[in-house]
């Protein structure tokens, strides 16, 4: 799996946010194996410094791990101070969660939150390194975002609204980078075996295909990138699904799906 993505135009170091665990930790892990320094960003700080000394050890690479809370704007300010200097020349825009339920039940504070790190956070470090990339005529940026986002979802109606900003946004600046030499590929991320599946509520004997394997995933979005595709729906059977459900039917099949893993009539 060496040199998936090339080090002279990603490189020399890669920002990571949700890198504890599932997708973001597994972009470190096949970054690392190409040669990359990482940062790595999330919560849970003694779950980074493990991934950290195990890939410095196993690939002889440099990481500097950051604790943040990308809900929090001062924090996203703080990545930003530490991270002065350094040249990033990819980053993985990661971090995020799912928080199924009834829209009417949903705190506004916690709708907030939601928005705060799904888009703001994205929003805030692709708008603090696209100009350092763009000045080096160099560099590349992963949005991961959410298949079935742009045309809703029941019972994670705000999150998918999230998601589906990423999407536009990110098409659009793809366009606007590539002029400059830096590539943009949003990660339309198809179901993936990673803890957010369970906590969704979701069973994976029910779901309209096997979720596909984080490495299969990472693997396809990070060759999508080098090839500056402006985006990738990974796993060629959820490409199909996408391509051949209509959109009324796939917001009540995951729906569905969601009313039933969370105890929620319909
Ligand atoms: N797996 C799928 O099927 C699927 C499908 C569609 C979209 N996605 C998207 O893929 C991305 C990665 O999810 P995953 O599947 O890899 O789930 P995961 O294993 O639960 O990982 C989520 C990562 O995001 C970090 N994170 C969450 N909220 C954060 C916050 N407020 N501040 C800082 N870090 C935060 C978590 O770290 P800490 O808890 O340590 O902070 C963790 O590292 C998410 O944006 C998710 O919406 C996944």
């Amino acid at each position: 799996m060496k040199n998936l993505i090339d080090k002279s135009h990603f490189g020399p170091w890669a920002m990571v946010t949700g890198a504890s665990s599932g997708l973001g930790k597994e972009f470190a892990r096949q970054l690392a194996a190409d040669g990359f320094h990482v940062i790595l960003i999330a919560r849970r700080e003694k779950l980074l410094q493990q991934l950290g000394q195990e890939l410095q050890q196993e690939f002889g690479v440099s990481c500097k791990v950051l604790r943040a809370v990308l809900s929090n704007a001062r924090d996203i300010d703080e990545v930003i101070r530490q991270t002065n200097g350094m040249e990033i020349g990819l980053l993985i825009s990661n971090a995020g969660t799912g928080d199924p339920g009834e829209f009417i039940d949903k705190k506004t504070e916690d709708l907030i939150n939601m928005i705060n790190t799904s888009v703001i956070a994205h929003l805030k470090l692709v708008h603090y390194l696209s100009p350092l990339m763009v000045n080096r005529r160099k560099g590349g940026v992963i949005l991961v975002s959410a298949m079935g986002a742009s045309h809703g979802l029941p019972f994670m109606a705000n999150d998918a609204g999230t998601r589906g900003y990423i999407n536009s946004l990110g098409l659009g600046l793809h366009e606007e980078l590539k002029r400059y030499g830096v590539h943009l590929t949003v990660m339309i991320t198809s179901p993936t075996k990673t803890p957010i599946v369970k906590h969704l509520g979701f069973d994976e004997d029910k779901m309209p295909a096997p979720p596909l394997s984080v490495q299969k995933a990472v693997k396809e979005t990070l060759m999508a990138l080098r090839n500056n595709k402006s985006s990738i729906i990974p796993g060629r059977l959820y490409r199909i699904i996408n391509a051949m459900v209509p959109d009324s039917l796939s917001r009540k099949m995951f729906g569905k799906m969601l009313a039933q893993g969370n105890g929620i009539e319909w």
